[in-house]
């Protein structure tokens, strides 16, 4: 089977590309290789250097049959998403949207999308569930939600059948180490107390201790990129198998807080991590976590590395070449 990866080279496409490969995949990256890292490359995977909004790009893309699109090319900062709409107007709604009228012209029937939780907004109760009201809080989850929009009605109109997979907080780099490239300018808490504890930047923020939470701190379910990974195989399988779309969360039903997560992760480094006791960031839930089920009930999908020693583990093995 021949797939193309959007965003092939970045931090959650790159895992998918390996374990596709692992599992006889003939594999077709495109990437523009703004946020995408040269580390991130397998030699065995096709690579076609260029933008999803390039119709020559695509076309390239295309040339040989194409039977299905694992789609992660996007922005994903929920702050700036705020500030410059357009940017993630423009490259997650309209490029999702020029990727589905291409594989719609060339036949490909199979998507599987990089969705977030960022879809649901503040949680109305917990653990947040698929029948959760979909009201996102900002820009880039409503961008999300629009594409999963559009893909019910590719779906329904040119029986296009996807998985949208809603991610809570992805984290962790492959146990095995074959993924080593490291984010830039990241914005998530994992990378930023990785950052931290290797020096690559002095300090980092708790941003908010007063919150209705055990200590204070925000609580998130993390998951594990390499479980993310084989979900998005697993809904590829189900597609085929059940010829029939699906919108699931991928989380594993567990919170941790900040500080937990700081705590552990100054454990498994060995040293303390500098940081300091700050306000709020505007827009953050107290607290969130999936309902999981459902992914585990349809996919028979597993969580293998999601506990929070592992996920710190794994981007540590990453990291500490730069301590
Ligand atoms: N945090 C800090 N300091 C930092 C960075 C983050 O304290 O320097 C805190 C945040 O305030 C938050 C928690 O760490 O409480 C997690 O923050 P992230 O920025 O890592 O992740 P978010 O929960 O804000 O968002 C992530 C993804 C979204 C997704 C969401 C779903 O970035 O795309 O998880 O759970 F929608």
């Amino acid at each position: 089977m021949r797939v193309l990866v959007t965003g092939g080279a970045g931090y959650i496409g790159s895992h998918v590309v390996a374990l596709l490969l692992d599992k006889g995949y003939e594999v077709l990256v495109v990437d523009n290789m703004q946020k995408g890292n040269e580390k991130n490359l397998f030699p065995k995977a096709e690579l076609v250097v260029g933008d999803i909004h390039d119709t020559s790009i695509l076309e390239k893309a295309f040339a040989r049959p194409i039977d299905a699109v694992f789609h992660f090319a996007a922005w994903k900062a929920a702050g700036e998403s705020m500030t410059d709409p357009s940017k993630y107007a423009l490259n997650n709604i309209a490029g999702s949207i020029q990727l589905l009228s291409f594989m719609e012209g060339k036949g490909t029937k199979y998507f599987v999308f990089s969705s977030s939780a960022a879809v649901y907004g503040t949680p109305q109760y917990l653990p947040l569930d698929e029948n959760h009201p979909l009201h996102p809080e900002n820009y880039y989850g409503y961008t999300k939600l629009a594409i999963e929009e559009n893909l019910r009605w590719f779906d329904k109109l040119k029986g296009i059948k996807f998985a949208a997979l809603r991610y809570f907080n992805a984290a962790g780099y492959d146990p095995s180490g074959r993924v080593r490239g490291l984010e830039r300018t990241p914005a998530n808490l994992l990378p930023i107390v990785m950052e931290a504890a290797t020096g690559m930047r002095s300090g980092m923020e708790v941003f908010g201790t007063d919150y209705d939470t055990p200590d204070g701190s925000c609580v998130r379910d993390y998951i594990h990129v390499s479980d993310l990974a084989s979900a998005h195989v697993l809904g590829l399988e189900y597609v085929i198998r059940e010829k029939k779309s699906l919108a699931v969360n991928l989380g594993t039903g567990k919170g941790y807080s900040v500080l937990e997560i700081l705590k552990l992760a100054e454990k498994v480094v060995g040293k303390p991590i500098p940081y300091k006791l700050s306000d709020r960031r505007f827009g953050d839930p107290a607290k969130l976590w999936a309902e999981a089920g459902l992914a585990e009930r349809l996919l028979g999908w597993k969580c293998l590395y999601s506990d929070p020693k592992t996920i710190l583990e794994t981007s540590w093995s990453v990291y500490r070449d730069r301590s």
